[in-house]
Order: structure tokens, then C-alpha cells, then sequence
């Protein structure tokens, strides 16, 4: 079998996925390739056309196409769809089927570095309520934690993410404020929001002046490594999680999609870390 895996999105040229795919494929000895495709809102409908003409195996989407995608595709899964976006479409018998493994991707990022926390009897709070934020929240909520809060600059779209939770966890949407004076309740911190991106890197949304002792303090960015958030938690004795895991585990969740195999990541983190350090 010689796999055709690849990308889309807008831009696209400089994602790492290429790196990792071909690193996840020489792991598992198995022959292939990841390809970019770049392609213009206007070009979309056409680079899909010819990507089913060339069935491809599996290919991942960006931004902005996580949405618009789903109107191509013939199944989507029903995780995919309470997300409301497909990062992940597999080709089956012919048909695409759409995925998301970014919420869980930060799941298992967090799980793998921290595998003792159990996260049903952990309380978590989410800050932001993006897509990120929201793909993230379907996948803590599927680990029954019991408690998933939501703090965001504008409350309101916080609100508007709590109906997605069908299931037994308390969660509330809250003010920074609110967040920031209670945060001590919390035992899992995670900063979804771009603030703090290079090259905005001394920029950090939220105080955590009452973290809680023993928490993990989590941030998605990865560029740079360590957000001043990061460096903050770190400074008042947090256990911290760096922002490259997640895309990292959501690749290798949609690589075990596409092959049916389990990957190993440790070696690839530590190779992406020197990397971002070295940026
Ligand atoms: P993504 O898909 O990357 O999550 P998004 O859907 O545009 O991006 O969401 C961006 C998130 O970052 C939102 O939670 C946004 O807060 P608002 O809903 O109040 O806009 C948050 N955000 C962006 N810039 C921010 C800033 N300067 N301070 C605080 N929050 C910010």
C-alpha cells in the first residue's frame, strides 16, 4: 500500500504536518506521502474534486475550511458534528468521512504527559470559547470530568458553548473575573485564546494569582514553546503543559484513522521542542 495523505487550508505552505506524518509513516515502516494543498476559498470546490479523483486516503483541514467542509463530504461522525467542525476526512469504500481529533488530540497530549490524573474526579476551566475552545470542551466533557467551566472575554459566547454538554459534569460560563478570583477550585487550567502568540509573546489573557497548588496549567499556543502564561504557572509551582502536544496527538489521531495503527509521539515531541526552541 502506498498512502496519499495531505492538507488543506488556507494558508497552508509552512504546517508542520508533512514533518509529522512522515515521521508517524517511517515509524510504522509504511510507505507514503503528505501533500499540501493551499488552495483559495474561490479553488475549493475544485482541489476537493480532484482530490476524490485522486483518492486520497485521508487527508487533514485548516483554517478556515474546518466548517465549510463538511457541505463535500458524504458521512460525518456524530463527535464531528456536535463539534461542528471536520479536521480529519478518511477515505472509506469511496466515501470521505469527516472527523475532528483536535479536542481529543488535546486530550491524549494531556493524558500521555500527566497519565495519573484521573480526569472524572478532576474539575477543569476552559478560557476562551473559540472553535478551540469548543472542540476541547466536547472532549473533556467525554471524559465525564466533573466539572468543565468556561471563562471568556465576551461571557456571552461562553454561554452559547454550555448546551453542547449532555453530560453529567457541572459547567458554568464565567467572567475573567469570576474565573480569576475563583480560580483556586480549579484542578486543570487551559488557555485556548491566541493571546500571547508570537508575535504578541509578552501578552497573557488571564491572572493566575490563586492557582491552585498542584494544578496543571495548560496553554494550546505552541510558538513560542512557553507563553508567559506557561512561565507564570511554572514560577508559582504549576505543572505545566506546552502547546505543541496537541497538534501533535491530533495528527497522530488522524494517522491512526487513516492506517489503523497506534503511534508512539514521545521521540517526535522531543525533536518538535528543539525545533521551536531554535525558532
Ligand atoms: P479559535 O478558532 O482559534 O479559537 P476564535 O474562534 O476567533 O479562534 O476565538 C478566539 C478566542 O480568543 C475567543 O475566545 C476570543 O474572545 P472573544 O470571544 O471575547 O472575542 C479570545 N480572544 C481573542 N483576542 C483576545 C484578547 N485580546 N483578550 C482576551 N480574549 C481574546
Amino acid at each position: 500500500m502506498n498512502y496519499l495523505f495531505g492538507l488543506i487550508g488556507y494558508p497552508a505552505k509552512h504546517s508542520k504536518s508533512p514533518w509529522i506524518h512522515q515521521h508517524f509513516l517511517d515509524q510504522q515502516s509504511l510507505h507514503g506521502a503528505y501533500q499540501i494543498w493551499e488552495t483559495s476559498p474561490e479553488g475549493l470546490k475544485d482541489t476537493l474534486s480532484s482530490m476524490k479523483k485522486l483518492a486520497v486516503d485521508g487527508f487533514n483541514v485548516t483554517v478556515p475550511y474546518k466548517e465549510k467542509v463538511m457541505d463535500y463530504l458524504d458521512e460525518i461522525d456524530p463527535y464531528a458534528e456536535k463539534v461542528g467542525a471536520v479536521n480529519t476526512v478518511l477515505l472509506r469504500d469511496g466515501k470521505w468521512i469527516g472527523y475532528n481529533t483536535d479536542g481529543r488530540g488535546f486530550v491524549r497530549s494531556l493524558q500521555e504527559t500527566y497519565p495519573h490524573t484521573r480526569l472524572s474526579e478532576k474539575k477543569a476551566l476552559l478560557i476562551g470559547a473559540g472553535g478551540a475552545a469548543r472542540g476541547i470542551y466536547a472532549a473533556l466533557l467525554e471524559e465525564n470530568m466533573q466539572r468543565v467551566d468556561i471563562a471568556n472575554r465576551t461571557k456571552e459566547r461562553a454561554e452559547a458553548l454550555l448546551p453542547l454538554n449532555t453530560s453529567s459534569a457541572s459547567s458554568s460560563a464565567l467572567s475573567f473575573q469570576e474565573a480569576e478570583d475563583n480560580l483556586a477550585k480549579y484542578d486543570i487550567v487551559i488557555q485556548t485564546t491566541s493571546v500571547g502568540m508570537t508575535p504578541n509573546d509578552t501578552a497573557k489573557p488571564f491572572a493566575l494569582n490563586h492557582v491552585k497548588d498542584g494544578a496543571i496549567v495548560a496553554d494550546i499556543i505552541y510558538k513560542p514553546f512557553e507563553t508567559v502564561l506557561l512561565q507564570e504557572a511554572r514560577e508559582k509551582g504549576a505543572n505545566i503543559l506546552h502547546g505543541h502536544g496537541m497538534l501533535v496527538y491530533q495528527a497522530a489521531l488522524a494517522f491512526e484513522l487513516w492506517t489503523g495503527t497506534h503511534v508512539e509521539a514521545s521521540q517526535l515531541l522531543k525533536e518538535f521542542e528543539q525545533q521551536l526552541k531554535g525558532d
